[in-house]
């Protein structure tokens, strides 16, 4: 058994100290924010994340898991923090790391004892540089400490899963004491730990997610190819993936990519690059692509209409992936804002995210359930591929909507099935051109 205390209580965070405390350590989680920290000692999260309470209210109740505002309190045994603040994206890409700044401040004021101070937060290469030199500048008197980056690879909505099934832990340190210490924490996960200094250990984070990022705006652009030609790019993926030097993960086509870290991470790899006098074309591009494909969803209901001014649009999922009530970076909110824009009558459905979104999305008709919100509309978009919308009633779905129009976002149905229902139905790569299921010939 460890004492651990983890400042900041978000998706990584939470996360963090719930599954640590479920491994047997003592854990206490710092948050500014006393609603949050006042609601969890209810049991009431912040977030959605499937399997979360259980584990949160299994480890309150043993006494493993503590919440408090308190640095004092959360540091008091602690030899492990682990800094889970948020990284906002802040100016031209560049990451925010104010909250970092205030993590690291408060521990230096704060500690009494040495700690192994761990950054969690996915943070510009050499913060770990820079979060040293702060504690350093800020401790009252010369206290030991080492600094130790550990990046997450925690996907949202499978968080706890991804947690405890990690293909690799990665430790960047020049302290082989400090990281044999961390790795000795991750043991029980049994994957392969790699040790490095802590730039590369930045590096490899940025670098994972960009190329996460690059295979989904690959297979969009594929996508839009097949579009042009007449193939399919749901088969493409398939066939693509048996490579074994490919894989099949993530070549999902759709609307691009959302979330709280491939968009803001993209964008902060690239500026770091720029600041240094690198010309990283291949991240702008995947930016660019990532873009269009959102508009390539509004272009799809043009394409048909003409124009969308007084159509009703139905967007069915709002969240910027399943299993998550994350907003950040949602496709569904570009969307959602052009076609109000433009004059459409913009409805909503989100099996959890729809709270959240209406704060984000004020014009939002919300409906009940899926046949709720195609009721009366002209088109419905899929843009979360929900399980719930993948078994859907489509003949009763069709017959009360106005126009049977669908864009599917996430191509969760099948063109031919859609099209002998009676929909005028638009994948994304599905093997048409807008001439209703046959590619040109030349
Ligand atoms: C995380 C990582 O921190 C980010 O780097 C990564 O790229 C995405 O995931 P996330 O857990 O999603 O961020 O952050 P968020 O949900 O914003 O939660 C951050 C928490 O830190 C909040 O509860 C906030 O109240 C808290 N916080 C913020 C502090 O406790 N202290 C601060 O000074 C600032
Ligand atoms: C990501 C990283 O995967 C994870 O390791 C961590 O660094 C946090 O950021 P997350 O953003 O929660 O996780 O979800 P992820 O499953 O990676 O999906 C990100 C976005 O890409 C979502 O919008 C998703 O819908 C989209 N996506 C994913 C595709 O469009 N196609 C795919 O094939 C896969």
């Amino acid at each position: 058994m460890k004492n651990i205390c983890v400042i900041g209580v978000g998706y990584v965070g939470l996360t963090t100290a719930a599954c640590f405390s479920d491994l047997g350590n003592k854990v206490v989680a710092v948050d500014i924010s006393e609603e949050r920290i006042a609601n969890l000692k209810k049991a009431i999260l912040p977030i959605y994340e499937p399997g979360m309470q259980e584990v949160v209210v299994r480890n309150v109740e043993s006494g493993r898991l503590h919440f408090t505002t308190s640095y004092e309190e959360g540091l008091k045994d602690a030899e492990f923090v682990f800094i889970c603040v948020g990284t906002p994206e802040g100016v031209d890409g560049e990451a925010d790391l104010r909250y970092v700044r205030i993590a690291a401040e408060t521990i230096a004021k704060t500690m009494d004892h040495p700690l192994i101070i761990i950054n969690k937060s996915t943070v510009p290469v050499g913060t770990g540089d820079w979060v040293s030199d702060i504690v350093k500048e800020t401790q009252p008197k010369p206290i030991d400490f080492s600094v130790v980056s550990c990046p997450e690879f925690l996907r949202e909505g499978a968080a706890i899963s991804d947690f405890y099934n990690p293909d690799r832990t990665v430790l960047g340190s020049t302290d082989r004491d400090a990281a044999n210490r961390v790795a000795q924490l991750h043991l029980p996960l049994r994957a392969p730990i790699i040790v490095t200094n802590l730039r590369t250990a930045e590096m490899i984070k940025y670098a994972s997610n960009a190329f996460l990022a690059t295979k989904i705006s690959f297979i969009n652009e594929i996508a839009n190819i097949c579009e042009a030609l007449g193939a399919d790019v749901k088969e493409v993926a398939t066939g693509m993936g048996y490579d074994k030097r490919i894989g099949p993960r993530f070549l999902d086509a759709g609307i691009g990519y959302g979330g709280s870290c491939f968009p803001k991470d993209v964008k902060a790899l690239a500026h770091m690059a720029n600041v240094h006098g690198r010309h990283p074309q291949l991240l702008h591009a995947v930016i660019d692509i990532n873009d269009y494909q959102r508009r390539h969803v509004i272009l799809k209901l043009e394409e048909i209409w003409g124009s969308v001014k007084d159509k009703v649009v139905g967007l069915m999922g709002l969240a910027f992936k399943e299993n998550t009530d994350d907003m950040r970076e949602s496709p569904s909110i570009t969307i959602g804002d052009y076609l109000h824009g433009r004059g459409a009558v913009v409805r909503g459905y989100d099996p959890v995210a729809m709270e959240n979104a209406s704060k984000i999305m004020p014009y939002l008709n919300l409906a009940e359930d899926p046949y709720d919100l195609a009721r009366g509309c002209d088109a419905v978009v899929v843009l979360t591929p929900w399980n719930e919308f993948k078994n859907l009633d489509l003949e009763r779905l069709r017959d009360v909507m106005r126009q049977p129009v669908m864009v599917d976002g996430r191509n969760l149905y099948e063109p031919e099935i859609m099209q002998g229902l009676g929909y005028t139905y638009r994948g994304i790569g599905r093997g048409y051109n807008g001439s209703n299921g046959k590619a040109k010939k030349k």
